[in-house]
């Protein structure tokens, strides 16, 4: 288990476009790896690669239902809308209100290489759509309604 430092808002990987990923190679799945470990120890349902510094086109989610891996993630379909609390684990301890999609489906690669196909409805759909905005160097703040809260009473969760 290796553990990766996760940036805080203000570093500017958050910001960057990453880049598509050409080959899934032992060093990407390491990463992934890595991901998931990190994650799991800060209690998120999502990290993307340029959160640990990374600016690789990586996303993982895990909702509770089972880890996803999406490498070159492409959405292709949302629909409906849902309006909820989202945080992030470059922003710890704050959360705001944001409107995502309902519904979306996603197209990517898994750890393996090989394309598939994703589709999430609620938290799902709100990790995927946080996750594949930070790819494009884009944090949930932007979307926030209103004010960001504190949410100091419960480990922070990404979503
Ligand atoms: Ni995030």
């Amino acid at each position: 288990m290796a553990l990766r430092q996760i940036r805080i808002m203000g570093d500017e990987k958050l910001e960057k476009v990453c880049r598509p990923v050409k080959a899934v190679t032992a060093r990407e799945r390491e990463l992934i790896e890595d991901m998931l470990d990190t994650m799991y120890d800060a209690n998120g349902v999502g990290l993307a690669a340029p959160q640990v510094g990374i600016l690789k086109r990586i996303v993982v989610i895990d909702i509770g239902e089972g880890p996803i891996v999406l490498i070159n993630p492409e959405i292709l379909e949302t629909s409906g809308e849902q309006t909820g609390q989202e945080g992030c684990l470059s922003l710890p301890g704050q959360a705001g209100v944001v409107t995502r999609p309902n519904y979306v489906k996603v197209r990517a690669m898994n750890e393996n290489g090989e394309e598939y196909e994703v589709e999430g409805t609620e938290l799902l759909a709100r990790a995927i759509c946080h996750e594949c905005d930070h790819l494009d160097g884009i944090m949930y703040v932007r979307y926030v309604e209103g004010e960001l809260f504190d949410v100091t009473e419960e480990p922070e969760e990404e979503e």
